[in-house]
């Protein structure tokens, strides 16, 4: 979507960009110019995505294995990255844990696990790169992917939409504080479903995945292509979108308005049954 080159220069830190929706960002940073550091806790799966992006594009990816909630792993990730680098200008909060399951089932470990990756992990992330941008007054930018339960809540999975909604709140206070003193932008995406194997594993299980039907929720009838969100995020990690600060921009092919909407479900009356109604008012 943008020209060749249009993140030339940058550098930016994805977390979870070994798999998923992070590769899919990585990889098309990565055509643009950008120089890449990926980080997740599988050393193996990281190292493979970093040279598979590196062959693809031509560009240079540095693979730092790491936990997103534990800070040391953090602090050394973002010291490899301006090591190999010299300096970071875009961080993209991408790690994410979920499952689906009845709230009152979960342990408290469950949620301290998904809030630990989701919010946690974002806060880390933000707090480390966000030190270290204003005492080099660098004015970075944050994307931090979220999702449309963020703001609506959604049963089943609470641990996550908790997360969410305390990392859709970072993003909007960061914008506006660090926005004001520095300079420096953050914005979310808030995502509908994209197929990936971490996501549908977990929270579309067979024999589930059949019966919850994810594209029947959708109004546009089909589910996200991966380089449709790799454009958004790329716009707005890039100078670009430079006014674009404390945003949150919805992919979701109507997917949560649709299913808001208190008359939607008149989608299913026919075109015969509306002839009718038309005669008994007689028109
Ligand atoms: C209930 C569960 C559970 C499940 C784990 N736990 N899975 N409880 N149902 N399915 C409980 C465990 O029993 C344990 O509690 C606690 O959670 C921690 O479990 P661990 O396995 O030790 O956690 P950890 O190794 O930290 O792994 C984190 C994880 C795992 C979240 C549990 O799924 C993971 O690594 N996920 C990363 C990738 C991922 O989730 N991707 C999907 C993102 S999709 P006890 O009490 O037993 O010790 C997404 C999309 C949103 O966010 C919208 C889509 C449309
Ligand atoms: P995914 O492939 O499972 O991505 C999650 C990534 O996070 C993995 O690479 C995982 O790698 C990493 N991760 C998990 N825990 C971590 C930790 N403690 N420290 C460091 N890294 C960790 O799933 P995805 O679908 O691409 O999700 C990407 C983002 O999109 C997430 O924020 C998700 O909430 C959001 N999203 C996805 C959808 C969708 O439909 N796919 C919809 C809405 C929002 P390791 O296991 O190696 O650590």
């Amino acid at each position: 979507m943008l020209r060749d080159g249009a993140l030339d220069g940058k550098v930016i830190i994805i977390t979870g960009g070994g798999t998923g929706l992070g590769k899919s960002m990585a990889t098309y940073f990565g055509q643009l110019g950008a120089k890449l550091v990926i980080t997740s806790r599988r050393e193996e799966v990281i190292s493979k995505t970093a040279k598979e992006i590196e062959d693809a594009t031509g560009t240079e990816v540095l693979a730092v294995p790491g936990d997103v909630r534990k800070i040391e792993d953090v602090q050394h990730t973002l010291a490899e990255a301006i090591a190999r680098f010299g300096h970071v200008d875009g961080l993209v909060n991408n790690a994410a844990g979920n499952f689906i399951s009845p709230t009152e089932r979960l342990s408290h470990r469950a949620f301290e696990s998904v809030i630990g990756i989701v919010l946690n992990g974002t806060i880390n992330y933000s707090l480390e790169v966000g030190k270290y941008w204003i005492e080099n007054k660098i004015k970075g930018t944050m994307l931090n992917i979220v999702t449309t339960y963020a703001w609506t809540g959604t049963g089943y999975t609470v641990p996550s939409a908790c997360g969410k909604a305390g990392v859709l709140a970072l993003t909007r206070s960061l914008a506006v504080e660090w926005g004001d003193k520095y300079g420096i932008r953050a914005n979310a995406i808030a995502p509908g479903p994209f197929p990936t194997k971490g996501a549908w594993d977990r929270l579309f299980p067979e024999p589930l995945r059949e019966k919850l039907d994810p594209i029947g929720r959708v109004p546009l009838h089909r589910v996200g292509d991966h380089q449709e969100l790799a454009n958004l995020a790329a716009y707005l990690i890039s100078d670009y979108s430079a006014y674009v600060n404390g945003e949150v921009i919805t992919i979701d092919g109507g997917e949560w308005l649709g299913n808001a909407g208190q008359f939607t479900p008149f989608k299913h009356v026919t075109e015969e049954m509306w002839d009718l109604w038309a005669k008994m008012r007689g028109k």
